[in-house]
């Protein structure tokens, strides 16, 4: 069982930490006083997000940073990492999250996500770690029943092999504790993260093709693509455009944080829906970054996407009551910090 330690007395391991909510839970982590320790493999993600979090959180907090370039799976690497570190709760990001891109390449995603995770999992219980928060996803309630979702909402099979990962983890992880009561564990199921660390000094950076909406329309906004694609007009929404509950990444991080403190001397499994309970259109979001970039952004009309449900949204009131944790920023809060983060690095973390 994990005891209540004082942040500063506590260390957590981050893994996948230099990506896109990792780094912005680990800067939240360091401003609450906690010690941290990325492993990331860098894969996906830029040395450079390291810098970023030394500016924003300054030299004193970073001080409590270590940087391992690892992949998760590699046994000898996470077993060094273990052995250097006195390591209390583990917040598990890393792996492959590109919908499209897992129903390419099934073995790749399945090997990478599950195979991490298990190596993870068996080298902690090694070294008496048994507090975990995984990074799970709205993907496993599949298409809706009754919306608003709550954690009762059944799961669903999954639409592709990415979904299926993220709903085969929390299974393991829920097995894990079934085994062993001593071990703790948190399922975040987040809906759609986006925006940026309000500095503009972090933020998405996808390679290629943005899959998702809000990347998208940021690289319209700055010119690196002409027209949004609006996938499919002719759903049942007050619009006709699929809705989405979007969570700006900040909100997501102190979710994080609200989590680990909430789990502190627990045992057990426990999911919250980290999203901000209001569902929002394409059309919607292309008007609110058109606001945010100071031009009305061209978008077309395509057929529905694959796979795409008409609409999805959380209710979050599990979060409040248990965690005391609620989404504090609005759309155009999103989309001002995102359009910040694009217009400042308009290639992403590259030069
Ligand atoms: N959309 C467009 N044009 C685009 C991209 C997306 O119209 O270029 C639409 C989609 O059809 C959907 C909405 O914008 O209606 C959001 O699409 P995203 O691709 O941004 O996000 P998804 O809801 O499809 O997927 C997100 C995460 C997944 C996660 C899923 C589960 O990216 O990792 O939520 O809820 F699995």
């Amino acid at each position: 069982m994990s005891e209540q330690k004082a942040p500063a007395d506590s260390c957590v391991l981050v893994t996948g930490g230099a990506g896109f909510i990792g780094s912005h839970t680990v800067v939240e982590l360091l401003e609450r006083g906690y010690r941290v320790v990325v492993v990331d493999d860098l894969s996906n993600a830029s040395e450079k997000v390291l810098d970023r979090i030394g500016k924003i959180t300054g030299e004193k907090a970073a001080a409590r940073l270590s940087f391992y370039q690892a992949d998760v799976s590699d046994r000898a690497a996470l077993e060094a990492v273990f052995a250097a570190n006195d390591i209390d709760y583990v917040i598990h990001f890393a792996g492959f999250k590109a919908v499209g891109e897992s129903v390419l390449k099934p073995v790749e995603y399945y090997s990478n996500n599950l195979n991490t995770t298990l190596t993870l999992v068996d080298v902690m219980r090694a070294h008496g770690c048994r507090s975990i928060i995984f990074s799970s996803s709205a993907t496993v309630y599949g298409d809706p029943d009754a919306l608003p979702l709550t954690e009762e909402s059944p799961k669903k099979s999954a639409t592709n092999p990415y979904g299926w990962t993220k709903w085969m983890i929390e299974q393991i992880l829920s097995d894990l504790h079934v085994a062993n009561p001593a071990w703790n564990v948190v399922l975040l199921r987040y809906f759609n993260p986006i925006g940026a660390h309000p500095s503009g000094l972090m933020g998405e950076d996808p390679k290629g093709i943005p899959n998702n909406l809000l990347p998208y329309v940021a690289q319209v906004a700055v010119g690196k693509r002409d027209t949004v694609r609006v996938f499919g007009d002719d759903y049942d929404t007050p619009d006709g455009t699929g809705v989405r509950d979007y969570i700006h990444v900040m909100d997501l991080a102190s979710g994080h944080v609200a989590a680990l403190a909430w789990m502190a001397g627990r045992t057990g499994v426990e999911v919250f829906n980290l999203g901000t309970g209001r569902g929002t259109s394409v059309l919607e979001i292309i008007k609110a970054f058109s606001k945010a970039c100071g031009r009305d952004l061209p978008y077309v009309i395509e057929p529905r996407r694959a796979g795409d449900v008409t609409a999805n949204y959380a209710d979050c009131s599990k979060a409040k009551r248990e965690m005391g944790w609620e989404a504090t920023y609005d759309i155009d809060d999103m989309c001002r910090d995102g359009w910040n983060w694009q217009s400042m690095n308009p290639n992403g973390y590259e030069d």
